[in-house]
């Protein structure tokens, strides 16, 4: 078989060279959506419409977006209206290293919902997906993660936090606590009110002589959630 000659083989490269220019070019002429003329928010823009040169104008002095005014404070922070900025929340450091409050000035005590059925059973569904993992199922603080390694929660069964106020579940869950991060961004306000009605369900169904004074005090009942839902601790759906 001869060889190719000199002049045929310059035929086909230049050949090959014009079809990879052609579709290199046609590449280059395609028109997609990231080629559209944009402008940065707030930024210095060359020429824009407006004098400052910024694409955006600020909004309007007290524009509130739909659905974030947050009038309600009690609801939105579990604080009370008047705080006083004096008073500081006492804490100390148990044997594990957790930050133990030993007040709760500025706390609301009263859920800002009203506590029924629908709220404590929505309350479990989001605490089953947000806390279990550490809190346990019945709230003594021996979640898997705990189990596998993580720092344990105080149990929530213990007079102390028995006794503290709903607002001081709402900051706990909102901002942190010590070693646990806050859960402000998974989830909205509502359901960590959810959330807290359900760990008040938890606290009674693992206390046999508040559930019995609440049994033969029906009026006690109005009061705080009603034992029928504590009587499932932990029962996923
Ligand atoms: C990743 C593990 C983890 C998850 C998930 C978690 N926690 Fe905690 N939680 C902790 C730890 C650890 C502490 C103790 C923190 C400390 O004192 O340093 C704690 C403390 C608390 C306390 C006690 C605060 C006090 O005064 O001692 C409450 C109440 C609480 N968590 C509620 C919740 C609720 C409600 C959820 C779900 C929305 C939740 N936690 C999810 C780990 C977790």
């Amino acid at each position: 078989m001869s060889a190719v000659p000199i002049a045929s083989r310059r035929t086909i490269y230049s050949v090959l060279l014009c079809v990879f220019c052609f579709l290199a070019a046609g590449c280059g002429v395609r028109f997609d959506m990231q080629d559209q003329p944009r402008y940065k928010a707030y930024r210095w823009e060359d020429g824009t419409f407006f004098d400052d040169h910024r694409s955006s104008r600020d909004y309007p002095e007290g524009t509130v977006a739909r659905g974030l005014l947050k009038e309600d404070k009690a609801f939105y922070t579990g604080k009370i209206d008047n705080p006083n900025p004096n008073v500081q929340v006492e804490t100390t450091t148990n044997a594990q290293g957790n930050t133990i409050v030993t007040s709760f000035p500025n706390d609301i005590d009263e859920f800002p919902v009203p506590v029924t059925k629908e709220l404590i059973d929505r309350g479990q569904e989001r605490y089953n997906i947000y806390c279990i993992v550490c809190h346990g199922p019945t709230g003594n603080g021996d979640g898997m993660i705990v189990r596998r390694g993580f720092s344990a929660p105080p149990t929530y069964h213990d007079d102390r936090l028995r006794n503290a106020p709903v607002g001081h579940y709402f900051d706990v869950i909102t901002n942190g606590w010590g070693k646990m991060n806050g859960y402000a961004a998974q989830i909205q306000a509502a359901d960590r009110w959810a959330i807290i009605a359900y760990i008040r369900a938890l606290q009674l169904s693992q206390n046999p002589e508040e559930l019995q004074k609440m049994n033969s005090d029906p009026a006690a009942s109005t009061a705080a959630p009603p034992p029928r839902a504590a009587a499932s601790p932990g029962g996923g759906h």
